[in-house]
């Protein structure tokens, strides 16, 4: 069995699904977003501000390639964009089983409410043009996402839930191999 990806926007839960998920499965759980934080050793949010972004992609996939070598399966949680940049997707479909938590943009709005915070893509936006961004991006990232080899729609669901609809089809998948 190889590792477990989760990839989604952001505010869809991955941190949260992924705890829940590593604890159902016995699993060790990794937030690619917390090793980045601490291997720089300072928050996303500065490392957007003083670095920009093209650093902290370079440095996204320096660190999921290092996660990935880790023999022992692991729940990986992915920052939002992880799939979209470099060949990470590539890594990511080669390394285990990915699952996108897929939401609708009017549920994500409502997630982040009225003002993003500690999301240095998002910050400052608030209203309609927080909507229109988070409309924007999933409809770049969408195709990363669906190449996922599970994707489960959330919108109106709670964690145990999802966290359920996960174990089943990774259970269904792990019989099909
Ligand atoms: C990003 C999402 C963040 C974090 C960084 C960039 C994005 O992770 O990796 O701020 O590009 O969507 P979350 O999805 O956990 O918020």
């Amino acid at each position: 069995m190889g590792h477990i990806f989760l990839i989604g926007m952001p505010g869809s839960g991955k941190t949260t699904i992924g705890s829940a998920l590593a604890k159902k499965m016995n699993l060790a759980t990794i937030d690619l977003d917390y090793e980045i934080e601490k291997h720089e050793g300072v928050s996303i949010s500065t490392i957007f501000k003083n670095k920009g972004e093209v650093y902290f992609r370079d440095l996204e996939a320096e660190v999921l390639r290092e996660v990935i070598k880790l023999s022992v399966p692991h729940i990986i949680s992915t920052g939002g964009g992880a799939p979209c940049f470099h060949d990470n997707l590539a890594k990511i479909l080669d390394s285990g089983t990915s699952i996108y938590l897929s939401l609708k943009p009017e549920t994500l709005y409502r997630r982040h409410g009225k003002k993003a915070q500690n999301r240095p893509l998002l910050t400052g936006l608030e209203g309609e043009a927080l909507y229109e961004e988070l409309l924007s991006k999933l409809k770049k990232r969408g195709p990363f996402y669906e190449r996922a080899q599970i994707i489960i729609p959330c919108d109106g669901k709670n964690i145990p839930e999802i966290t359920q609809e996960i174990y089943e089809r990774l259970l269904k998948e792990q019989a099909k191999s």
